[in-house]
């Protein structure tokens, strides 16, 4: 093993670019690692401009079936929601990232990985609790805590200074994440809570304004609680997904505006869009209500909640997450069939559900003729319901 060997999580963007020239001038051998989940990132431009940089070699490596089969959509089938606002998607893409840094960090013999998140958020930690989960003897570099540099601006001059590679002139005002489950955007006007953002910060979503006037509408088939099919058609994961995004994008769903309780103690606020993401939530959530019975209903969405929690703060690989997903997916035996969903100026609605393992029975539910539903024993069952609350 190389001691001086660092395989560093890179994006192609500044934080990461300084990275790999400030960890070159400490004296390490740089390896630059490039997780493929859906960015559409011109990944050839990237490795060019890591190699520039210091990079001795560039790894690209393409996650996106894996991040679909084996994150995205056990997050949906547990029905993971942050905070009531947010799908996920950066929180999910992490421990995969880190699990392709470590793989690549044995292959390379390097005894250190790199990212380039700062001290102040989520990201770190989810790196950093999967590498230790995977692999504790790797040492974790995180030069974006260490170095000197406050702003964007200091890293702009660094930059110049060590002629590296980038694109100085555009303007970024913001933070921004993507991955093929949705975009996450924070910083630069954001910071101010009152602020209500232009439309243009909106990458994959039209705003009601600009959004189709007729409503869109699609079927999404689930087997086991997995989209399948869409509109008839099968489709894999994530080509379901991009199809989807489209669909519900330019229909105006998927947004949202929230303030955000973090990991490490404060608040931010955050700007997602997960169009696909929202329209499958709604549609298995929709399905679900078909087919399970009310106290695993009930007892899921508890589940639920603490799932989210668990992919926010980091805790993929960790037994509860594990126990988690088993107990989800003993539920998805039944989340069989297909849904119909109304996309329009925003607002996203199942409009109907079908299923062969429906608990629904239409002869005891009718107001109309056929009613099998013995009304005399309603008397009975409250009375008993009702009897340790007599005169309360
Ligand atoms: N606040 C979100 C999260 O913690 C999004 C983070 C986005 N990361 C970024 N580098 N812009 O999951």
């Amino acid at each position: 093993m190389k001691k001086d060997k660092v395989v560093l999580a890179y994006s192609g963007g500044l934080d990461t670019s300084v990275a790999i020239k400030w960890l070159a001038k400490k004296g390490y051998q740089v390896i630059a690692y490039m997780a493929d989940v859906g960015q559409e990132a011109d990944f050839s431009a990237y490795e060019k401009r890591a190699l520039k940089t210091g990079a001795l070699k560039v790894i690209i490596d393409d996650l996106k079936k894996e991040f679909v089969d084996d994150f995205v959509f056990k997050s949906l089938k547990a029905g993971a929601i942050y905070e009531g606002g947010y799908l996920l998607a950066t929180a999910l893409s992490r421990p995969l990232i880190a699990k392709g840094l470590v793989k690549a960090a044995h292959k390379e013999r390097a005894g250190f990985v790199a990212h380039g998140c700062t001290g102040k958020g989520n990201d770190q930690v989810r790196f950093e609790i999967t590498i230790g989960a995977l692999d504790p003897k790797l040492k974790v570099l995180a030069p974006a805590r260490e170095w000197n540099l406050k702003t964007r601006q200091d890293e702009i001059r660094y930059a110049k200074k060590n002629k590296i590679p980038i694109d100085a002139t555009k303007k970024r005002p913001h933070s921004i994440d993507v991955n093929l489950w949705g975009i996450s955007i924070e910083s630069g006007k954001l910071e101010d809570p009152y602020y209500a953002p232009d439309e243009d910060i909106y990458q994959i979503t039209k705003g009601v304004n600009k959004a189709a006037a007729k409503p869109a509408y699609v079927t999404i088939e689930f087997k086991n609680g997995i989209p399948v099919k869409l509109n008839g058609k099968a489709a894999a994961g994530a080509a379901l997904i991009s199809k989807l995004a489209k669909i519900a994008g330019d229909a105006g769903v998927g947004r949202s505006d929230m303030m955000e309780n973090r990991l490490v103690g404060i608040k931010s606020r955050e700007i997602y869009e997960a169009p696909a993401g929202w329209a499958l939530y709604t549609a298995h959530k929709a399905l679900e209500g078909l087919v399970l019975d009310r106290e695993l209903s009930h007892f899921k969405d508890a589940v639920a909640l603490k799932y989210a929690e668990l992919v926010y703060y980091g805790l993929w690989y960790t037994p509860l997450k594990e126990a988690l997903d088993k107990f989800v997916d003993e539920t998805q035996k039944y989340v069989n069939g297909t849904v119909k969903l109304k996309l329009h100026k925003g607002n996203c609605v199942a409009v109907g559900r079908k299923s062969p393992d429906s608990l629904y029975k239409k002869e005891l539910a009718t107001y109309e003729k056929g009613d099998k539903f013995d009304q005399s024993l309603a008397k009975g069952f409250i009375e008993l319901w009702g009897l340790p609350y007599k005169g309360k």
